[in-house]
């Protein structure tokens, strides 16, 4: 089930991305309308998968982040090598997770598959303790599964 503000965010993505292919301008304009319409997020952005298995920052919206993260490592990493949502709703309880802005306390990431390959994750993170509930993983899933379907 997905719900408000969702429905909503998805009609705005597409108008937002319609008629423009272009990967830094979709994904930059996608990660300011999330960082500007969804309630209490601190932090929105992509991180793509190179070869070796490291993330490297991609567009985003928000504090300046960690350029590159190691395979496996932090909640991005967890997510990527798992290949599927994860969320967390207390990030000081996740002994891995990489700080990249003080201010965050919960965390989403989705994995973003092409071709069954690993492209990227698409990362959210909260200054609210357990900010994304299950209606939040599948808003965000259908609003990632949309980006995909539009490029
Ligand atoms: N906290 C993330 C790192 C990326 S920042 O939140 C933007 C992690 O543990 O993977």
């Amino acid at each position: 089930m997905t719900t408000e503000p969702y429905e909503r965010l998805e009609a705005q993505v597409r108008a937002l991305l319609d008629g423009e292919s272009d990967f830094i301008a979709n994904a930059g304009n996608f990660a300011a309308l999330i960082h500007a319409e969804l309630p209490e997020v601190n932090w929105v952005g992509f991180y793509r998968a190179t070869p070796s298995g490291e993330l490297v920052l991609g567009p985003f919206s928000g504090r300046p982040a960690c350029s590159r993260i190691p395979h496996g490592r932090g909640v991005c990493g967890a997510a990527a090598v798992k290949r599927e949502t994860l969320v967390v709703d207390d990030v000081d309880a996740f002994a891995d997770h990489i700080v990249c802005d003080s201010a965050s306390r919960s965390e989403i990431v989705v994995p973003i598959l092409r071709d069954g390959e690993l492209f990227g994750v698409f990362d959210v993170d909260s200054p609210i303790k357990a900010r994304f509930t299950a209606d939040d993983r599948a808003g965000l899933e259908r609003l990632v599964a949309t980006f995909e379907e539009i490029r």
